[in-house]
């Protein structure tokens, strides 16, 4: 590991432990106008907005040159060190005290991933990787599943109002035919760190934003997973489609997802 990744690793952590600390308070806190809506089943509560402010406080008055995208405000700053967060990703989880939700911090250098946290404070789990030194959860090495059977694989499979309904009933019609089984949770960050630890056999979304996805694809990648996603620009100004999964798994779902 460079001196610089140990040290944006460490400080990685850090952020997303106060993050979650902040959310859990700002959460046992709330009133009655904690809850805004940005669009359908589209929400925004202030802690989303007060923990994205806190880490970029933090984040900036430590790495004054690196920029930072996040999912409430936007870009800051202009540089090849972009740092890439989502204060809470699985925010209608979170307003309603069902606990798949966490902060999804990523490192990113020329629009690739290097370090990635991902911290869900209701599961006490901080999963982390560093590029080329293995993925971690609580620091304990993790691998993706060994599974090679369809029939007994589980596939993660997010929606938003950003993909189509239609396509998305297909999916899961598809999946049911090739006799996998499938679950939704809400958080696209949970559930990459789900996979990383071989709970789930993959994770499919037609369209995640980077914030979501970044710190997982790091570490399903460094926990031996597969991911299938746009890469630097494109994937940092638009987001894309993204799949991880399970090394031995390929062939099979590829085709029934369709994106072979
Ligand atoms: C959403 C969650 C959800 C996924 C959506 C994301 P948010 O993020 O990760 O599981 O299906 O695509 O936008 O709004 O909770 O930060
Ligand atoms: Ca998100």
């Amino acid at each position: 590991m460079t001196d610089t990744y140990s040290t944006r690793l460490g400080f990685a952590k850090f952020l997303a432990q106060e993050a979650g600390f902040l959310a859990q308070k700002l959460y046992r806190e709330r009133e009655a106008d904690f809850v805004s809506t940005k669009g359908l089943q589209d929400f925004v509560t202030q802690a989303d907005r007060a923990v994205e402010a806190h880490i970029r406080s933090l984040l900036l008055r430590h790495f004054p040159s690196d920029a930072m995208l996040g999912e409430e405000d936007g870009l800051m700053g202009d540089s090849s060190s972009i740092w890439v967060v989502d204060p809470i990703d699985g925010t209608a989880n979170y307003m309603r005290g069902l606990p798949d939700w966490a902060i999804s911090i990523a490192f990113c250098w020329e629009g690739e991933p290097e370090v990635g946290v991902i911290f869900a404070p209701e599961r006490n789990e901080m999963c982390w990787a560093v590029k080329g030194q293995g993925a971690f959860c609580n620091d304990q090495p993790i691998q993706v599943s060994a599974c090679a059977a369809p029939d007994q694989a589980l596939l993660l499979l997010g929606r938003s109002a950003r993909g189509s309904l239609s396509a998305y009933l297909d999916l899961v019609r598809s999946v049911i035919d090739s006799e996998m089984e499938y679950r939704r949770n809400g958080s696209a960050a949970v559930s990459l760190m789900d996979v990383a630890q071989g709970r789930a056999e993959g994770y499919y979304e037609a369209h995640l934003n980077p914030w979501d996805a970044l710190a997982g694809v790091i570490i399903i990648r460094e926990a031996g997973g597969i991911v299938r996603c746009a890469k630097g620009a494109e994937m940092l100004t638009a987001g894309s489609p993204v799949l991880a999964l399970a090394r031995n798994l390929d062939g099979k779902v590829l085709q029934t997802l369709a994106v072979e």
